[in-house]
């Protein structure tokens, strides 16, 4: 009996100590205050939170996305949130020219970069809704074609590196961080024509930036780079597009996910989980990757 109770204590404390330690990542929200941060994709969803959640912090933003008259909602709003600067660049990440206006007015504005935080997914072709409505597989899609998926990875895997390369030389100047939000989609495999694409675009980005973290690493230059895993977040997209009711109802809060990513590029976190789940889907990609993918096909 008091040998049970001993090993119950042993195990109740283990746990705490272990949610102690890893819930602990040192984030002192003060470093935010006048942080200069560049987000893209802010016109909704993530990025319009985290645009929010760098403003209540005290930070300098610049935010983009296409739709104009959002993104002056979005400054309007950071700036009564508490933002010591929002302004927004207009422009399609798809185009280098757009790329380049926002690095150059991020220059302009600030005379140095903190933070740049890559977000935006989209593509400059029309069908993507219908495509994700329709759910069709990849190879039996009517209109499959490879300039389809050559526009979705120039908008969501080129500009990000894009961007990057672009933001680079301010980011060495101050001990920059480089934020990439990635997904589940980009460290398990997911059926279906637009998911497809998705991953492969995810998938690459995880390539591309883990490398690019080993380079700064290796040359010695103080820029770190986070890449951020996130399942299922309630935004409109997942609310008017996910089929499966339990992927909704189960979708984690968006502000909360935005100040997870806020926490993760503070902290430079090598890499961010959101929700906490993604963490042992992952392993078990890794570890076991039949297994997951028989959990994939049971599931999709
Ligand atoms: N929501 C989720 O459950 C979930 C899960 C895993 C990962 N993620 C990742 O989280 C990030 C944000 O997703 P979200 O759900 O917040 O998406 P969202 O609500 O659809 O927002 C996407 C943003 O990207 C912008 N955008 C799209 N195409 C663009 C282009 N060509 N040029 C410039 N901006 C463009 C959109 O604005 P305009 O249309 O005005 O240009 C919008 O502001 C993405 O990287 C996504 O892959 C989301």
């Amino acid at each position: 009996m008091w040998r049970l109770a001993w090993v119950s204590l042993t195990v109740l404390l283990g746990a705490v100590a272990a949610g102690v330690y890893w819930s602990y990542d040192g984030f002192d929200p003060g470093s935010l205050r006048g942080a200069t941060v560049v987000i893209t994709g802010c016109s909704s969803g993530i990025g319009e939170q985290m645009a929010y959640q760098y403003a209540r912090l005290g930070a300098k933003i610049l935010i983009t996305a296409r739709r104009e008259n959002r993104l002056k909602e979005v400054v309007a709003k950071a700036k009564s949130l508490g933002a010591q600067e929002a302004h927004y660049v207009a422009g399609d990440m798809g185009k280098a020219e757009d790329c380049e206006r926002t690095i150059q007015r991020a220059r302009e504005k600030f005379g140095r970069l903190d933070y740049l935080v890559l977000n935006h997914v989209g593509s400059s072709r029309p069908k993507l809704q219908e495509k994700l409505l329709s759910g069709t597989a990849w190879d039996q899609d009517p209109d499959i074609d490879t300039d389809y998926f050559v526009d979705f990875l120039n908008v969501n895997l080129v500009s990000y590196v894009r961007l990057a390369s672009l933001a680079l030389p301010l980011l060495k100047e101050g001990s920059g961080r480089i934020v990439v939000i990635s997904s589940i989609g980009g460290k398990i495999p997911f059926p279906g024509n637009v998911m497809t694409y998705y991953c492969s675009a995810k998938f690459a980005l995880d390539g591309f930036f883990s490398s690019l973290r080993v380079e700064v690493m290796k040359a010695q230059q103080d820029v770190s780079v986070t890449l951020v895993i996130l399942g299922a977040i309630k935004t409109q997209n997942i609310i008017d597009y996910v089929k499966n009711e339990n992927i909704v109802k189960s979708a984690a809060p968006v502000d909360e996910a935005a100040m997870a990513i806020v926490r993760g590029g503070a902290t430079r976190a090598r890499e961010v989980y959101y929700p906490s789940y993604t963490w042992p889907i992952t392993l078990l990609r890794a570890l076991l990757p039949q297994v997951l993918d028989n959990i994939v096909i049971n599931n999709t």
